[in-house]
């Protein structure tokens, strides 16, 4: 082959790439203008042993502070639309860099979503931020709309006709640097030794899905159900491959979204939630309401 001619493969292979370029980050942009602005209902089914009726939980994760459209309109609508018997806040609804009076936006969606179906509130890493910062009175405006918040707690509780265990929190389910004496005498071992132990069917919501995935969490702990946010899908989703980043997890995290069977007796659900993260954009990932179908 002559010289001439492998310069000329050489251009017309270059041309190529820099052409599915252009048309990839063409689609990226399209993308992520689109996940701005609609939102999807993901929904699941999943048997629990010792559920007497069928229930709908609706899974309302990781807005940021986000608004859609007039004042969250499009949200509610879509969160009525699916019908559920309760509605799970599952944390991170306050923005990263809050201010004291984003308490207000979190108060006002949870009573709006408490005129869909009963609420129940649990924490994520923004919550616990804020409480941090600025206290903890603006849980009591959560409980006094009706919801019932998990804060590090487990309560029993009825829901459609059936008994069931819930529990809420933001710790990790394994030592995480710390001695065995310490993680029993935590907080959150109680709410999983709790729920490991109830007799009705228990749902773990733990916002970050590290609480339970990660190190010897799944060798440790059998709860039939763990509810999670915190990773955002990954952020971008990369066709073919999964999620691009999540944090605890690193790049090309292992649990972004979807289902998980992390030991023969414990399923995880994780939701992508509703925004993206700081002013990274999501990209092939439409935010959603995870619409989980109890099954007996
Ligand atoms: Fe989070």
């Amino acid at each position: 082959m002559n010289q001439a001619k492998i310069k000329r493969i050489i251009a017309g292979s270059a041309g190529i790439l820099a052409a599915l370029l252009a048309v990839l980050l063409f689609a990226a942009g399209i993308s992520a203008v689109i996940c701005n602005r609609h939102i999807k209902a993901t929904q699941y089914d999943v048997q629990l042993d010792g559920l007497e009726q069928s229930v709908r939980l609706a899974v309302v994760a990781d807005l940021h502070g986000k608004v859609y459209g007039e004042n969250n309109a499009p949200l509610y609508e879509k969160v009525a639309a699916q019908k559920p018997d309760v509605i799970v806040l599952l944390g991170d609804l306050f923005p990263p860099h809050f201010t004291e009076a984003d308490k207000d936006y979190v108060i006002d969606l949870t009573r709006r979503m408490q005129e869909i179906a009963p609420v129940y509130f649990a924490m994520g890493n923004h919550e616990t931020s804020y409480t941090a910062k600025y206290g903890d009175d603006w849980i009591e405006m959560i409980r006094e709309t009706g919801a019932i918040v998990l804060d590090e707690e487990w309560q029993d509780v009825a829901i459609a006709g059936n008994a069931i265990r819930l529990g809420g929190t933001m710790g990790h389910g394994y030592l995480f640097g710390r001695s065995n004496a310490q993680f029993h005498a935590s907080p959150e071992y109680e709410v999983l030794f709790r729920l490991e132990h109830a007799r009705q069917p228990a749902i773990l919501l733990s916002h970050m899905p590290d609480t339970v995935a990660l190190s010897d969490g799944p060798r440790r702990w059998h709860i039939p159900l763990v509810l999670c946010g915190h990773t955002h899908g990954g952020i971008v989703r990369v066709p073919g491959i999964g999620g691009l980043y999540a944090p605890m997890q690193g790049w090309f995290p292992r649990f972004d979204y979807g289902e998980y069977q992390l030991n023969s007796e414990m399923r995880m659900i994780i939701t992508s939630g509703l925004s993206g993260h700081d002013h990274v954009p999501r990209i092939f990932n439409l935010p959603e309401i995870a619409v989980i179908d109890l099954k007996p």
